[in-house]
């Protein structure tokens, strides 16, 4: 459990750390193999995601775990137990994930937590609302709010081609959607933090735009049943459940007993001070704390030390690139965690704990034997840097072209369908 310390509290000595910068828009390590992920979860207060867990996760859903999370790349959680607990007991949740349009596509870093949704939303079937949160992108970005909403439009084509069941999804903008009970929760938890402590959760300066600052409260919001009314299967009569939840009493620590449907939230750990401060809240607004399932960051082409960034063009591969254009910023740019010259190859081997190539089939290619034998020849010098990059540029040539290939058959009005405001 997250103990006594409040999961706002807990974040503050990660702002203040000289050597490694994480927020939802920096992500710089100081290690050579990357960031130090025992040191974040230390410092925000998340959990491990331990081999019991997953055999839990796997025993409720009766099927294998995904291989990112097998694989400890979904390597944090937030009450995940309690959720599958809960599930267990015939409770059903929602799963809650979005996107800040910043590009006109996607890259391969992005898919992570929606192929991970995408497989929750299987394994549970589970409804999925997604926030395209385009004004953070205006503020954080300096988009035009026109050009806002076209990427948002393009990115949305993204995600639907993931695959995710149109009957089961509500694809949302906060420039169209905002108003209703959203808003009203929004208000609520406005009126529950202050800037001192948006400074210290989010890095917030003099500079900041004076709407980024408001902006909180609208990530954290969807993680409450009640921003979505239309969906009317999560305010039935047996539930009692009424949206204004301001009328229930509450305890000495100014919290109310929690109503509403129980939210997950796939997410890369670069997301977590949103929902720290989201769980902080959640009690004193009468709703459950949202449960997350957090994912390491798919390195840059350059090394583990950053994650991969669409502002930086040469570190990321686009889910739009050309087979040539994978081809060649694998080869140019991939960092190499192999030796200087053939003979020391040979000799001392590669670290295939900073190869970018090797990092990278961890996290897309399928078949474990493969991955085990590629690792330990490449390891130990029999494998050279080209021959991973080469497979490397294989299994993504394959992930690229197959996704494009499902991309071009998403229309207009199959976006439309899945951001219409409807029951589910
Ligand atoms: P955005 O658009 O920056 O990123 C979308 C999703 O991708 C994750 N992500 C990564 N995962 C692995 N490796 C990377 N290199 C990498 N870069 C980004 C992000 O963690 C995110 O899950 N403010 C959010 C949008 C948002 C959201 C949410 C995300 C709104 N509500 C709820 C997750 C959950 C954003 O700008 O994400
Ligand atoms: N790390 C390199 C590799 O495994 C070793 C190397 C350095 C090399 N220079 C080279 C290999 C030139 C081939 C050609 O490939």
């Amino acid at each position: 459990m997250s103990g006594a310390a409040s999961d706002m509290e807990t974040s503050q000595s990660s702002l203040e750390s000289s050597e490694q910068v994480i927020t939802p828009w920096e992500v710089s390590g100081s290690e050579e193999a990357g960031i130090d992920y025992d040191k974040l979860v230390n410092q925000w207060g998340c959990q491990r995601i331990t081999p019991d867990l997953v055999a839990k996760l796997e025993a409720v859903t009766a099927t294998r775990a995904h291989t990112l999370i097998r694989r400890g790349i979904f390597f944090a959680h937030r009450d995940l137990d309690v959720i599958l607990d809960s599930y267990q007991r015939g409770e059903k949740f929602f799963l809650y994930t979005g996107r800040g349009p910043s590009s006109g596509s996607l890259h391969l870093g992005h898919l992570i937590p929606f192929l991970i949704t995408k497989y929750l939303q299987d394994a549970f079937d589970v409804p999925l609302v997604v926030q395209m949160t385009d004004d953070e992108k205006i503020y954080m970005k300096g988009l035009g709010v026109d050009e806002a909403r076209t990427l948002c439009h393009e990115n949305a084509k993204d995600i639907i081609a993931v695959g995710f069941d149109v009957k089961k999804t509500f694809i949302f903008s906060d420039l169209d959607y905002l108003g209703g009970d959203f808003y009203r929760n929004i208000v609520r938890m406005g009126q529950l933090v202050n800037l001192n402590q948006a400074q210290s959760t989010f890095g917030f300066a003099g500079e900041t735009k004076l709407g980024m600052v408001g902006f909180p409260p609208v990530q954290a919001c969807p993680s409450f049943s009640s921003s979505f009314p239309h969906i009317k299967s999560w305010h039935s009569a047996r539930d009692g459940f009424k949206p204004d939840a301001a009328s229930k009493k509450t305890n000495d620590k100014g919290e109310k007993s929690a109503s509403g449907v129980r939210c997950l939230i796939p997410c890369a750990i670069d997301q977590d001070p949103y929902f720290r401060m989201t769980r902080e809240c959640a009690p004193r607004m009468g709703y459950h704390k949202p449960a997350l399932i957090e994912a390491s960051f798919f390195p840059a082409l350059q090394g583990a030390k950053g994650k991969m960034s669409a502002s930086d063009e040469t570190s990321a591969i686009f889910l739009t690139d050309t087979p040539k254009q994978i081809k060649d910023k694998i080869n140019k740019y991939a960092f190499s965690g192999g030796q200087q010259t053939v003979e020391e190859h040979r000799r001392l081997g590669a670290n295939i704990d900073i190869d970018v190539s090797y990092q990278w089939l961890k996290f897309f290619l399928d078949d474990d034997d493969e991955l085990a034998r590629i690792g330990e020849e490449y390891a130990r010098g029999r494998m050279l840097t080209g021959e991973i990059k080469a497979k490397l540029i294989d299994v993504l040539t394959d992930l690229v072209v197959s996704f494009q290939r499902r991309r071009a058959m998403v229309t207009d009005d199959m976006v439309y369908a899945y951001m219409a405001v409807r029951n589910m």
